[in-house]
C-alpha cells in the first residue's frame, strides 16, 4: 500500500461525508426555481477548494450559475492540469421511484445513492480529493486549475461566454474530464469521442382555437394529427433520418477503430435485455450497435405537449401541438448546420394549412480527441495499479458541450470517468459505487503525482 492508498483508506469516510454535503444541495440548472441552489453549490465548491489551499478561487460569469475557477499553488516548471466538472444536476422527478430521497444521500450495498452522485458531483469531487491527497506536503506535484461549471445539463452557455472572453483559462497541458464511465466493472475506459446534440421544439398551429370534435371533426385540421405526421416522416422505421443533407458531414469511424470496438467484451443480447431493458434494438441494423451509438446521428422525440391528456375524456380538436425533439450529432457534424437542416426539413414537410415553427433550445458540437499525448500512458498506468487493468478506448453517445473548447489551446483532453453503466444518471436511484469513488481518488492521485515527474 502506498502512502496515498493509506491516506485514502484512513480518510475515505470523511471524504464521502463531504461529498454528501454537496449532494444535499438540489442544484438543478434546468429550472429557474433552483437558481439559488446552484449558487449555493458553487459557493460550497469554492469554499472547499479554498480550504484545500487554492490561493486563487473565483466565482465568475453569472450570479446564479457561476463558474468556479480555482488555481492550486504555482509550481514552476511543472505541467498544468485543468480539471473540468459540473456541479449542476438534472431534475430528480419522478420522486416516487426513488428508494431514498434524491437529496438525502444514502449508502446501500456499497453504493452512494443521490441525484448527482455519478453525474457529476461524485466524479469531479474524486479529482478534488486526489488534489487534496497530493497537496498534503503543502505543494502539489503539478499546477492544477479547476473549472467547475453549473450549467452543463442545460447547454453550458455561461461557460462558453466566459471562455470566449478568457480563452487563456483553458491553457493547460492536460484537461481531465471525469464525467464519463468505465466500460464495465473492472474495465476503466478513456472515451475518445462524444456525440453532440441539437435540441429544439417543433410547434404546429392549425386553427385559431380548440374545436368540438363532433361539430367540426371531419373538416377541421388537427394540430396533433399534423404534428405526428411530420414527426413520422422525419425518421423511417429502419432508423434512417429523413433530413436532407444530415448524413453528408458524417465521418465514419476508421476501420481500425471499428475493429477495436469488436474486441470490447460485449453481449448484445444481455445489453438489450438488461441495460436497455427492451425486447429489440432499433436503428440502422446494418451498422453495429457501437456504430449506431457512437458514429451515427439520432433523432428522438422526447415528449409531445398540448391537447387533452388529463383524466377521463374530452372531445376536442387541439389547435396547437408541440414536440420536444433532439438530434445527437457525430464527428464532423455541426450544431449550427444541423439546426438549419432540421428547420428546412420541417418546413418542407409541413402542410400549407399549418403554421409550423422550430425553436432551438440548446446544442453541443460532437468531439473526437487525440490520444497521442504521454499523459494517456500515465493514466493507463495509474488505472493498472489501482484496478489491475489498463484502459480501453471507447466513445460515448452522450454529450458534454464544453469539451471541444477545452482542447482549443492545445491541452490533451482526457475523458476518464468513474461511473458504471448501471449508475442510472438522469434517472431515479442514480448512484456511484463507493469503491469507484475511492479508487478514483487513488487513480487521479497517482496521475497527478506521476505527471509531476
Ligand atoms: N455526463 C453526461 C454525459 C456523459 C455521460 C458522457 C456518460 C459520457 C458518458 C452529461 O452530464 C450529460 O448528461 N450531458 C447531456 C448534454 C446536455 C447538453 C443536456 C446529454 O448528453 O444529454
Ligand atoms: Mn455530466
Ligand atoms: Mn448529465
Amino acid at each position: 500500500m502506498t502512502k496515498l492508498d493509506s491516506f485514502v483508506a484512513a480518510q475515505g469516510d470523511r471524504m464521502l461525508d463531504e461529498l454528501k454535503q454537496l449532494l444535499r444541495i438540489p442544484s438543478v440548472s434546468t429550472s429557474p426555481d433552483h437558481a439559488g441552489d446552484c449558487r449555493r453549490a458553487a459557493e460550497w465548491v469554492a469554499d472547499h477548494l479554498r480550504a484545500l489551499g487554492c490561493p486563487s478561487v473565483e466565482l465568475v460569469a453569472s450570479e446564479t450559475h457561476p463558474v468556479v475557477v480555482a488555481d492550486g499553488p504555482r509550481v514552476p516548471g511543472k505541467p498544468t492540469v485543468l480539471v473540468y466538472g459540473h456541479y449542476d444536476v438534472q431534475p430528480p422527478e419522478p420522486l416516487e421511484l426513488w428508494d431514498s430521497p434524491p437529496y438525502e444521500p444514502t449508502i446501500r450495498n456499497g453504493n452512494l445513492y443521490a441525484r448527482g452522485a455519478t453525474d457529476d458531483k461524485g466524479q469531479f469531487f474524486a479529482v478534488v480529493k486526489a488534489f487534496e491527497a497530493v497537496m498534503r506536503s503543502g505543494k502539489p506535484p503539478v499546477n492544477v486549475r479547476f473549472l467547475i461549471e453549473g450549467q452543463e445539463e442545460s447547454g453550458s452557455d455561461i461557460l462558453f461566454g466566459l471562455l470566449e472572453k478568457r480563452p487563456e483559462l483553458v491553457e493547460a497541458d492536460v484537461a481531465i474530464v471525469a464525467d464519463t464511465q468505465y466500460w464495465a466493472p473492472g474495465w476503466p475506459a478513456i472515451e475518445v469521442g462524444l456525440r453532440g446534440i441539437c435540441y429544439g421544439e417543433i410547434t404546429v398551429r392549425t386553427a385559431k382555437g380548440d374545436l368540438h370534435s363532433g361539430l367540426y371533426g371531419g373538416v377541421a385540421p388537427n394540430a396533433h394529427d399534423t404534428l405526428v405526421r411530420i414527426l413520422a416522416k422525419l425518421k423511417s422505421s429502419s432508423g434512417r433520418i429523413n433530413i436532407p443533407g444530415l448524413y453528408e458531414a458524417v465521418k465514419r469511424p476508421a476501420k481500425v477503430e471499428r475493429d477495436a470496438w469488436k474486441k470490447l467484451p460485449f453481449n448484445e443480447r444481455r445489453f438489450m435485455r438488461e441495460e436497455v431493458g427492451a425486447k429489440a434494438l432499433t436503428g440502422l441494423s446494418r451498422y453495429s450497435v457501437f456504430e449506431r451509438l457512437w458514429g451515427l446521428p439520432t433523432f428522438e422525440i422526447h415528449g409531445i405537449v398540448g391537447g387533452f391528456t388529463a383524466h377521463g375524456a374530452k372531445t376536442v380538436i387541439p389547435a396547437e401541438a408541440t414536440a420536444k425533439v433532439s438530434l445527437r450529432l457525430v464527428p464532423n457534424q455541426r450544431v449550427k448546420t444541423v439546426e438549419r437542416l432540421l428547420k428546412r426539413a420541417v418546413k418542407d414537410l409541413a402542410p400549407p394549412y399549418a403554421d409550423v415553427s422550430v425553436t432551438f433550445i440548446h446544442g453541443a458540437d460532437p468531439v473526437l480527441v487525440s490520444i497521442d499525448h504521454p499523459a494517456f500512458g500515465v493514466i493507463d498506468e495509474a488505472f493498472r495499479e489501482v484496478e489491475g487493468r489498463g484502459v480501453v478506448f471507447t466513445r460515448s453517445g452522450g454529450s458534454i458541450p464544453v469539451v471541444p473548447v477545452l482542447g482549443k489551446r492545445g491541452a490533451a483532453v482526457m475523458m476518464a470517468g468513474l461511473g458504471l453503466p448501471d449508475d442510472r444518471l438522469h434517472a431515479p436511484n442514480e448512484k456511484l459505487g463507493v469503491d469507484q469513488f475511492l479508487k478514483g481518488v487513488r487513480v487521479f492521485g497517482r496521475f497527478l503525482t506521476a505527471l509531476g515527474r
